[in-house]
């Protein structure tokens, strides 16, 4: 019988609305043999076959391949061969493939929406109005970067060939995230996608074959975790992006430890939703809404752990569930349905188990009473409160339509509650004080901040986390140099005047006349300071000779330079025109001691003098670029959505590890020292070990210059202990080094614990090369504050 439009009207129930499958259905019997992989351009056999599901009705959808280490090392000389013509082309030429890609996806739009939401389980009105959209417009938008890149990054060029893996949740967004880039920089590409979800970038190979893209620019291979690990090992691929899981970040961290892979990883997050007191309650449950249940929680982003002032939680609370119980559960192909299926069993397992954990450590749960359909992955939306800080529902990352809430009473208390994480993906921030939303975004710890708003992602804007989320931005300006690196340079380096380290640490020879008058200690929150081993020693000229007594330094030293540093973070919150001054006075102090650093620099290397004035002149040169820099290294305002201002804020890392090379003593030392602390760094520094004494004079420098104890914090010693303490104290918020490759996988092994970010590939240089932005630019994270303007 047919419900009459006074029923309609009376329940103001929604009927169903479908979303034809057909054309997808059909595409998919036409591959019903089965799929191969990507590779120069054309599919390989079907092999090793697996079977993907769709979620929502527990169906066969496909047969995909499982690629191999072989059909990877394929894949991967297909892209190296690809290469020379690919990034030798004009970039207008780039641009017109890029175009051409977006406007086929734009054509395929539904193919791809329906397909994406069959495979994956989010709803079609997702896939349809925010997925698809969006990869076309990354496509768009870095088109234009192709015809730009001469321009606006003269001095760099492509990586080479880039692996990239990708997760379940966004499958054919996260594909344009990490090709769209590439392609524009001039690099070829070998994709895996999620074992989950691999349908639409095989449809996007399609695509690729569609508007004749040369072969080997684009490579897919399908295959799980086996097949990406074998992508991360392949000694041929120059750079690694990752989505995923912070596990899997943090495995391929250590597995691409020392083998001079570009990497970016893009993480896990527990995203704080503060909402204050004098905040639009209406408009923050509808924030909540698009934070936790958009892609059914999904999503790395998610803001899933509400933060709700104390005086209105009861009242958020109770609007919330009267929210949830409107949302409409089901059918992803609906297109009146709010939350569709989870991905697989094995997810919703995962968070069935982690509800439960949270429940049986006290939360109270809440799940929305609707209707669930009878077969298939869901899960209803769930609210849990009285949520501990310390519980498991605030500290993981359950991925699943699940919010954890806790209150606070003051914004200090708020902030604390934000941060109170090992992630730093994202955050929301609700109140319609103004002073109030961008002093929280400041100090909140993340790489996205939306004010009054939540989960806006646009091409213009970078995305990416701090800490354990991660490393490295994706789209726009920001997410365009991980695809970019400086050519090696022209001029030779510098040749490193090696001294015996075997005098390490043994007993110090006598000092060879007057070269020496006293033993350099180590310099820590601004004083000067004996090493932990009471040992110290001998820096030798290239005769051998001794000029000087260095102190030992050791992993007690280090961790008492990184407490003196972090207590220094007033430096990153001074004004850019205060720590200017305090540059610029350094560099006056350090010009007017010229003679005496180059004398030091002839007594430890051996240069000649004149070679000696020179190296200290290009110092000086360098301290005052810099000190210039402080206050005119600023951010942007990113073109984004209209109606929002996306600002793009330099922040500092905080504290800074960094191994100078041994070579250079001085002009190695400024080069790395200023850019950090310009930026607002507090630095622990380990010097040329082999010729301290340059680093050690600075003592004086830093005494008389009015530098806040602890902003720069140096310890002699031995580079690889040293540059070991610094990786793994917890305390570093990210570490320079330019040494040998040892040393760079001591460091980048060392730094998967807490997954800070290293910087080993400085290019080889010859210190005495201009250099310019990309210190400063490693010397800070962006953070993008998204505000709304207008009523
Ligand atoms: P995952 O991190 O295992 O998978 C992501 C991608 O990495 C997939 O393509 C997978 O095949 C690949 N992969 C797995 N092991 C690998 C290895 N050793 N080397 C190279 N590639 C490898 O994530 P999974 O298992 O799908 O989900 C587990 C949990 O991870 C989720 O419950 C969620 O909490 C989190 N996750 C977070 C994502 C994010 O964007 N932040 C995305 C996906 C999952």
């Amino acid at each position: 019988m047919m419900t009459a439009v006074k029923d309609i009207l009376r329940t103001m129930d929604y009927g169903l609305a479908p979303e034809s499958d057909e054309h997808a259905r059909a595409w998919l019997a036409a591959h019903g043999a089965g799929f191969g992989h990507f590779i120069a351009g054309a599919f390989t056999p079907a092999e090793r076959l697996f079977d993907v599901f769709n979620p929502a009705r527990g169906e066969r959808l496909a047969r995909v391949s499982q690629g191999t280490q072989a059909d990877v090392a394929a894949a991967v000389a297909a892209a190296r061969k690809a290469l020379k013509s690919w990034s030798a082309l004009s970039g207008d030429a780039r641009a017109r493939w890029l175009y051409a890609l977006a406007r086929h996806i734009q054509k395929r739009e539904r193919l791809l929406a329906v397909l994406e939401s069959l495979d994956n389980g989010k709803p079609i009105r997702e896939s349809r109005d925010i997925d698809v959209p969006l990869v076309a417009r990354h496509f768009y938008h870095h088109a234009g970067w192709a015809s730009l890149i001469a321009d606006e990054f003269p001095a760099l060029k492509p990586v080479g060939v880039c692996g990239q893996i990708i997760p379940w949740n966004f499958p054919l967004l996260m594909l344009a995230w990490k090709i769209a880039p590439a392609l524009a920089a001039g690099n070829t590409v070998v994709l895996k996608p999620a074992e989950l979800t691999p349908l639409t970038a095989l449809a996007f190979a399609e695509i690729c074959v569609e508007v004749g893209l040369p072969p080997g620019v684009v490579n897919i291979v399908t295959g799980d975790g086996a097949t990406g690990a074998a992508l991360v090992e392949n000694a041929d691929v120059d750079k690694i992006a990752f989505t995923g899981s912070t596990e899997v970040g943090r495995a391929i961290r250590q597995a691409t430890a020392g083998a001079d892979k570009k990497l970016s990883l893009e993480l896990g997050g527990k995203s704080p939703f503060v909402v204050f007191e004098d905040s639009d309650l209406d408009s923050a449950v509808e924030g909540v809404v698009d934070a936790i249940w958009f892609n059914q929680g999904q999503v790395c982003c998610a803001g899933s752990r509400l933060l709700v002032a104390e005086s209105i939680a009861e009242r958020m609370y109770a609007k919330l569930r009267a929210r949830m119980e409107k949302l409409r559960i089901g059918d992803p192909l609906d297109k009146s349905i709010d939350v569709g299926a989870i991905v697989a069993p094995i997810q919703l397992e995962r968070i069935k188990r982690l509800v439960e954990a949270g429940e049986r450590e006290g939360a109270k749960i809440w799940r929305a009473p609707g209707p669930l359909p009878e077969r298939g992955c869901f899960y209803p939306p769930t609210l849990a409160t009285e949520v501990e800080p310390a519980s498991i529902l605030a500290r993981e990352e359950v991925f699943g339509p699940v919010l954890a809430a806790m209150t606070f009473r003051t914004p200090d208390e708020a902030i604390a509650l934000a941060n109170n994480t090992r992630y730093g993906l994202a955050a929301s921030v609700w109140t319609e004080n103004v002073n109030r939303a961008f002093e929280v975004a400041a100090k909140i710890k993340a790489g996205v901040v939306w004010i009054n708003s939540t989960n806006l992602f646009d091409a213009a804007s970078g995305f990416g986390g701090y800490r354990e989320s991660g490393f490295g931005r994706e789209g726009g300006r920001e997410g365009l140099t991980e695809y970019l690196v400086a050519p090696a340079a022209a001029t030779k380096p510098a040749k490193a005047v090696k001294a015996p380290l075997s005098a390490l640490p043994g007993r110090a020879p006598a000092p060879d006349g007057d070269a020496i008058d006293r033993t350099a200690k180590l310099y820590v929150g601004g004083k000067q300071a004996r090493p932990d081993s009471g040992s110290c020693y001998a820096a030798l000229d290239p005769e051998g000779k001794v000029v000087g007594l260095a102190g030992l330094g050791g992993r007690k030293d280090v961790r008492n330079a990184v407490e003196a540093a972090a207590k220094a973070s007033a430096w990153g919150a001074a004004t850019a025109h205060n720590r200017a001054q305090v540059l610029y006075y350094l560099a006056e102090n350090l010009e007017s001691r010229s003679e005496e650093f180059a004398a030091r620099l002839v007594a430890q290397t051996g240069v000649a003098v004149r070679e000696a004035r020179a190296e200290v002149e290009t110092a000086v040169r360098r301290a005052f670029y810099y000190a210039g820099f402080a206050d005119k290294y600023d951010g942007a305002a990113h073109a984004t959505k209209t109606r929002f201002v996306t600002l793009a804020m330099n922040e500092p890392w905080g504290v800074m590890g960094i191994v100078c090379p041994d070579e250079a003593p001085l002009i190695g030392f400024v080069s790395l020292v200023f850019p950090a602390i310009a930026m607002g760094n507090s630095v622990v520094v380990v010097p040329s070990a082999s010729h301290p004494l340059s680093a050690t004079d600075f003592y004086s420098l830093l005494d008389t210059s009015d530098v806040p104890a602890g902003v720069v914090n140096i310890v002699t010693g031995e580079a690889a202990a040293l540059a070991k303490a610094l990786a793994e104290h917890d305390g570093v918020d990210a570490v320079w080094c330019v040494g040998p490759r040892e040393l760079a996988k001591t460091v980048e092994a060392a730094s998967a614990a807490n997954l800070k970010a290293t910087w080993t590939r400085l290019p080889p240089r010859d210190w005495a090369d201009e250099q310019g932005r990309d210190y400063l630019r490693r010397a800070t994270q962006v953070k993008n504050i998204w505000t709304p303007y207008g009523e």
